[in-house]
């Protein structure tokens, strides 16, 4: 993480990471020695890639923002009601142009304290600033760091009921082992009865997901943004990456149900990152991966988060584009 500029330090609350947690660099390399080589997605979220973020949720053909707004927006009084929280956390917030909506309803019920937990401070600064300008009744605090650290701070400073929501179907950025992981956290940082709330993209065809997950003709946005987490490797561990020797990619792997945003290389590649004490070799036609996006099968995922002690109370879908809101109490209850 970049340090916080001066000016911006009100009403964000920089995170330690946890003791047992592994550093960035630790993440960072473990991920690029596995085969194929991948990047954890919040390398790819500082200011630069928030913005193309941006981009790409306001591309044509990107339907998920579109989705996940208008079930906010017919649904947004049921669900803080369901939510029936004083405070509610949202993991990896970004620009929660969205999650106003939902906020709106919640302090229409009561007091709220909203708690965004995301990597990128610049978001975190916006976004609060933006909210507490329109909601004199909404109390905000950003919490700056990792979701596992977001988790921990909640965990230790207890209070008015709690809410968690993952939004923006971001809970498939992540493989099986995270995923399960992020449960467990999720599920420890709520009391019997407190709610989690999730969004998630339905499985569905190989060509609607290609059309979603790759540049329109005439837009760059997810080009830029994948090539942006070469940026970073070369920013912040000195690596010598030449964007242009790689060809951003999205593919969908309809034996995992995920689409796999790729960097294949043009030529064989050899890059030195003597930030992590490592040399990436990338043969010609093969590739980085930059980011899973699962897509999920509702009774399955139901059934997985169960696992952890959560029990399905409702659920909203968007019949057309095959998108849903998830609504667990913890417990069961
Ligand atoms: C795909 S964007 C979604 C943003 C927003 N929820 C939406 O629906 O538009 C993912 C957000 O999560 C943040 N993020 C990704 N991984 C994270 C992590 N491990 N811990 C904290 N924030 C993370 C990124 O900085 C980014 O703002």
């Amino acid at each position: 993480m970049s340090s916080p500029g001066p000016a911006a330090r009100a009403g964000v609350v920089p995170l330690a990471d946890r003791d047992d947690a592994a550093p960035e660099e630790a993440v960072v390399r473990d991920c690029l020695r596995q085969r194929p080589p991948r990047l954890p997605p919040w390398l790819g979220y500082d200011a630069v890639g928030s913005a193309l973020f941006e981009q790409i949720t306001d591309l044509p053909t990107y339907y998920l923002t579109r989705a996940e707004r208008s079930l906010l927006e017919r649904h947004s009084s049921e669900l803080a009601e369901q939510l029936a929280c004083g405070r509610l956390a949202e993991l990896g917030s970004g620009s929660a142009k969205k999650t106003r909506l939902l906020l709106e309803s919640c302090v229409r019920l009561r007091a709220t304290t909203y708690l965004p937990i995301d990597v990128d401070r610049s978001m975190l600064d916006s976004s609060g600033d933006a909210l507490r300008a329109e909601m004199d009744a909404l109390e905000v605090t950003g919490l700056w760091g990792r979701y596992e650290a977001g988790l921990e701070w909640l965990r230790t400073h207890p209070g008015e009921p709690l809410a968690v929501a993952f939004l923006g179907s971001s809970f498939g950025n992540t493989t099986r082992e995270e995923r399960e992981e992020l449960l467990g956290e999720i599920a420890r940082s709520l009391r019997p009865g407190e709610r989690f709330l999730l969004s998630a993209d339905l499985d569905k065809s190989r060509e609607a997901l290609e059309t979603c997950y790759n540049d329109p003709p005439g837009y760059s946005a997810f080009a830029d943004f994948r090539l942006n987490y070469l940026t970073q490797l070369n920013r912040r561990y000195g690596a010598g990456f030449v964007l242009e020797d790689f060809v951003p990619e999205a593919h969908y792997n309809a034996e995992t149900s995920t689409v796999e945003g790729i960097l294949r290389a043009r030529a064989d590649r050899t890059v030195p990152i003597p930030g992590l004490g490592l040399t990436l070799h990338v043969p010609r036609g093969h590739f980085i991966n930059v980011g899973y996006s699962v897509k999920f099968h509702g009774r399955q995922l139901a059934r997985d988060v169960g696992a952890h002690g959560f029990g399905l109370r409702s659920q909203w879908r968007d019949h057309e584009t095959q998108y849903g809101f998830f609504l667990f109490g913890r417990d069961g209850v």
